[in-house]
């Protein structure tokens, strides 16, 4: 494959959102231990969840000029962390103060921004500040497809977890690039309609026909936890 095999892990409420409910039941904390399961090299984010929870922030509002014009070329910074943090910023807003991310029970991750042609010389000039590798994927919206093949032939990833959004999973789910879905199933809903679902589309991307799941396996889990394993029927 010229891209890394995609694993959609999410924690899900029984109404089908990703936020709220579900964050707080007590089967949660399986859907951590779980993520090791699949020994993925590599997470990806949407832009939303990165800013929520990994990035530094946002980047300051006002970025000083930089008096070079840097290419939009893919830039790779060297380093011995095999294990990284993809983070989709297509218009480069999110804020780094370092090339990598340390997290309480998670793995030291190099950060790779996701970017597209959009972005400002000056927020390419923050992230070679920063030190922090990007790659360019598509003129204003994601090319997911561009963006595994880059990260398979310039990081070496064969494996890579897909952990949301909705409007991320959607992207994906779209252009047929995910090959197993994993869900830990919450028993709980709070019925929110602002909170993200599993799958959300976002405005810019145009109607769909339904992506379909073959169900592989079903585990019970403590505290009334449901572990479902799906693939997706190709087209
Ligand atoms: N339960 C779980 O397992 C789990 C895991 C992760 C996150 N979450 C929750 O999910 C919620 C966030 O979900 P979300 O769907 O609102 O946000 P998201 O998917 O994290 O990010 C959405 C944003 O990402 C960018 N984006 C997504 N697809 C894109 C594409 N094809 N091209 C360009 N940009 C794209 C857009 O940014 P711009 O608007 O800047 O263009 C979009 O607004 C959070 O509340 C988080 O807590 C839950």
């Amino acid at each position: 494959m010229d891209r890394p095999y995609v694993v959609c892990h999410m924690l899900m409420s029984l109404d089908g959102r990703i936020d709220g409910a579900c964050m707080s039941a007590a089967c949660a904390k399986a859907y951590g231990q779980l993520r090791t399961a699949f020994d993925c090299q590599a997470t990806i984010y949407g832009t939303t969840t990165m800013a929520g929870t990994y990035s530094d922030g946002l980047a300051p509002a006002s970025l000083p000029t930089s008096q070079t014009v840097l290419p939009h070329e893919d830039y790779v910074v060297q380093s011995d962390v095999h294990n990284f943090i993809v983070s989709v910023d297509p218009q480069g807003t999110l804020g780094w103060n370092d090339k990598y991310i340390e997290k309480k029970g998670r793995p030291k991750a190099h950060v790779i921004e996701a970017l597209t042609e959009q972005v400002s010389n000056e927020y390419l000039a923050y992230l070679r500040r920063a030190d922090a590798s990007y790659v360019f994927a598509g003129e204003d919206r994601l090319d997911c497809t561009l963006l595994l093949s880059k990260l398979k032939s310039l990081f070496q990833i064969d494996r890579l977890m897909l952990a949301g959004g909705g409007q991320m999973n959607w992207s994906f789910a779209q252009e047929d690039l995910i090959d197993e879905l994993s869900l830990i199933l919450a028993p709980t809903a709070d019925g929110n309609p602002a909170a993200a679902s599993l799958f959300d589309r976002p405005a810019f991307l145009p109607e769909h026909s339904p992506v379909s799941f073959h169900l592989n396996a079903v585990e019970k889990l403590d505290n009334d936890g449901l572990w479902l394993r799906y693939t997706t029927v190709k087209k």
